[in-house]
């Protein structure tokens, strides 16, 4: 299979040198990377910006932003059997990107954000044939909202995430189906999960 894996953080800029983003440090993803091409199959990797070598023989397409993300992912994913969307994306970006460097002004400033296109609804809305597995990154009310996530994203499954996952080593997760109900718990280090995933959906995603 060829299985597209989007991972990372984004960055959506205020001016040339500051922007907003999140603390992703694209663990997973690259995991999920590692375990992919392990098990046979060949993996284009879209990522944010990340301090982690890519996995020998990955396809890597480094991205910035939001935009830049759902661009690549789009343009990857007709040569794809399925994707896996691991990056934590940005969900705002300002309205106005200020050319060169904002100046201080001595008192507050206000910025208006607008949200960014959701990558894996585009994916999802235009998915065809091919498997597409979410995450859900999730405080409260955890199921309810990973679940309408995944029918609003046109997923089969999403793996369910507690926001301590971000930056850290290991994680515990529950892979939810079509109902919100539990279909695999699995905890451990980031590469056991993402071994564990890559099985799952070997064995159960693949349409041969
Ligand atoms: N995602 C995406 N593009 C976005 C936002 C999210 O592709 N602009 C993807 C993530 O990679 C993940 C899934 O959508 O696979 C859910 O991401 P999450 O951050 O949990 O939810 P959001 O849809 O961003 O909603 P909220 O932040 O309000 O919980």
């Amino acid at each position: 299979m060829k299985i597209l894996l989007t991972a990372g953080p984004t960055r959506e800029y205020l001016d040339d040198v500051r922007y907003l983003s999140n603390a992703s440090s694209g663990r997973m993803g690259y995991a999920l990377a590692e375990a992919a091409i392990a098990a046979g199959h060949d993996v284009i990797l879209v990522s944010g910006p990340v301090d982690l070598p890519p996995p020998a023989d990955c396809d890597l397409r480094s991205v910035m932003t939001t935009a830049d993300m759902r661009d690549a992912s789009v343009a990857a994913f007709p040569e794809c059997d399925g994707v896996i969307a691991a990056a934590a994306v940005c969900d705002y970006q300002p309205k106005v990107r200020t050319p060169g460097k904002m100046t201080k002004t001595g008192g507050p400033i206000t910025i208006e954000l607008i949200e960014t296109d959701d990558v894996l609804a585009q994916l999802g809305s235009q998915r065809e044939h091919r498997w597409v597995v979410g995450f859900a990154l999730e405080a409260e009310n955890a199921r309810e909202n990973a679940l309408q996530k995944l029918r609003a994203k046109n997923c089969d499954v999403v793996l369910l995430n507690h926001p301590l996952a971000i930056g850290s080593e290991t994680n515990e997760v529950q892979l939810l189906g079509q109902q919100g109900e539990t279909v695999e718990e699995w905890s451990g280090t980031k590469s056991d999960i993402a071994r564990s995933l890559i099985e799952w959906i070997d064995g159960n995603l693949t349409r041969d």
